[in-house]
């Protein structure tokens, strides 16, 4: 089986911890590694529930890295703690400490640089959080930019924002770190709110999840119900939706996605419209498309994947 390279940063977070069990266990990917950034909640506290993912999984021969604690201009903006405080020992599950997964010493923005650097292939890049880290390693060291697949990532929006009426959550964190990723020249695969707002955890989904009635998917259940409950105190949403494991699930089925090549600038200027990803359709040279935005994707083949990894892979 051909494997797909990837690096998944993320700020987990209940929907990034789904999206972090499908990269772990689905065979067809190799997981090079996690890296952590503020977004959910600070930088300690994101990096921490990566490593009682992995723990919890008994994964451990992924580096898990720290990276930003503060978006690269602007001051950090955090609001959406859910998931982010506790961590996943309040849902009652046993961590072993003896094997507890520790990230390593290396920030995150290196170990990025360090295996793109090292890689002789291309590797995609998964960001599922703001894009801190993944900029701040384009800086530092610009000849990763070309080792880059692809990179595929949950943020945007082309119609109203989930943050403010302009700006979705993740490129709202870091406007600036957006700007430098979607000026990068690489394939970038922007999954924004028009899809992963429609990515519900309904009761259905959940009560099948519930029935594969493994460990790995017990854990999925118990993330699902918390993010739930909490989403209803702060979304207008009827059901919760699981934004980030759509990323993942690009990279397994692309055919499921359908995408609408673009245009996309970050706003940085208009402080009523900071953080919006401007989405044009390419009709002028002067403005070459630079993302696959998705437009569309097929739910229930979605779902019936999420769930057959669930059980396929997962014990
Ligand atoms: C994004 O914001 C975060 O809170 C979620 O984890 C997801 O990545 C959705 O706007
Ligand atoms: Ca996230």
């Amino acid at each position: 089986m051909n494997k797909i390279p990837i690096i998944l940063d993320c700020d987990p977070g209940c929907d990034d911890a789904l999206a972090i069990i499908i990269a772990c266990r689905h065979p067809a990917i190799d997981l090079r590694a996690l890296t952590a950034t503020m977004g959910n909640s600070t930088v300690e506290k994101t990096v921490k529930n990566a490593c009682q993912i992995c723990t919890l999984l008994g994964v451990n021969n992924i580096p898990v890295a720290a990276g930003m604690a503060q978006p690269i201009i602007r001051k950090p903006y955090q609001e959406n703690y859910v998931f982010g405080e506790l961590g996943l020992e309040q849902f009652g599950f046993k961590l072993p400490v003896k094997k507890a997964v520790k990230p390593e010493p290396r920030h995150a923005v290196n170990l990025i640089s360090d295996l793109l650097m090292a890689s002789k292939g291309e590797i995609s890049f998964v960001a599922t959080g703001p894009l801190s880290n993944l900029a701040m390693a384009m800086r530092l060291e610009p000849q990763i930019i070309p080792k880059i697949k692809q990179i595929v990532l949950i943020g945007g929006s082309y119609e109203q924002g989930n943050v403010t009426p302009a700006a979705e959550f993740n490129i709202y964190c870091d406007p600036e770190a957006a700007h430098i990723v979607f000026s990068c020249g690489r394939p970038i695969v922007m999954i924004g709110l028009a899809i992963t707002e429609k990515v519900l955890a309904t009761p259905e989904i959940i009560m099948a999840t519930q029935k594969i009635n493994n460990q790995t998917a017990k854990i999925a259940v118990s993330i699902m119900e918390f993010f739930a409950k909490n989403n209803q105190m702060i979304s207008h949403l009827k059901f919760v939706p699981v934004y980030d494991p759509a990323a993942i699930v690009y990279l397994l089925k692309p055919e499921i996605y359908k995408v609408k090549p673009m245009h996309v600038e970050i706003e940085l200027k208009d402080e009523s419209e900071y953080g919006r990803t401007k989405c044009e359709l390419p009709v002028s040279s002067s403005k070459p498309a630079n993302a696959a935005v998705v437009i569309d994707l097929e739910f229930g083949k979605f779902w019936d994947e999420i769930l057959r990894i669930l059980k396929d892979y997962c014990e």
